[in-house]
């Protein structure tokens, strides 16, 4: 059975092995060490098959020039013989809803346009915004809460702790 639930102390090291797992370097692994480290995992949540975390989600905060904080969604990961049984579709709505109950009124991701667009991300570049890492039809945006995309913001700039991950893959 499939179940999501925020992280626990007891899942960092399995969260930490599923990421080295999914991208195949230690990146990912070590951006949610550091933003966990920084209190800045927004919402992190784990994907379970029974009892055992076979995947995991994070948010972080964005920001743009005017001040406005959003969220990042970045790592998702879900280990290879658990895909496509939904797992990863499960940790983005579960996590969309935890950051819009927190109050995040909007959420970027920079990743599969074919994956996203049945969470109801678009273009980020059709709403005004921009990335860091010239994602193009990559990078799209979601709101959340009635009127809080801040559109035509320009850049999103991620937390500093992105500064060294080639893409910030969603
Ligand atoms: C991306 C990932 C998290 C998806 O996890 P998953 O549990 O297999 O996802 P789901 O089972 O919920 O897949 C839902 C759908 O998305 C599709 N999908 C998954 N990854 C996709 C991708 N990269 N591009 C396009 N479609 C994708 C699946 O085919 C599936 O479609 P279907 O329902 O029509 O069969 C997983 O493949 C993964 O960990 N990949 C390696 C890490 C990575 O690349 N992360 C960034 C992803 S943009």
């Amino acid at each position: 059975m499939i179940s999501i639930r925020p992280e626990t102390p007891a899942d960092l090291t399995v969260i930490d092995s599923i990421h080295r797992a999914a991208f195949q370097n230690t990146g990912e692994a070590r951006l949610v060490q550091h933003l966990r480290d920084a209190g800045k995992l927004t919402v992190s949540l784990v994907g379970l098959d029974g009892h055992l975390p076979v995947g995991h989600i994070a948010f972080s905060p964005v920001t743009v020039a005017s001040g406005a904080v959003g969220a990042g969604l970045a790592p998702l990961a879900v280990l290879a013989p658990h895909r496509r049984q939904g797992i990863g579709a499960q940790l983005v709505t579960e996590g969309l809803q935890q950051c819009r109950a927190a109050g995040i009124g909007w959420v970027v991701v920079l990743g599969e346009p074919e994956f996203y667009a049945r969470f109801g991300f678009v273009p980020a570049a059709t709403v005004g915004l921009t990335d860091e890492y010239c994602g193009g039809s990559a990078f799209q945006a979601l709101e959340l809460l009635p009127g809080a995309l801040p559109r035509d913001a320009g850049l999103v700039r991620y937390a500093t702790e992105f500064a060294g991950l080639a893409l910030p893959q969603g």
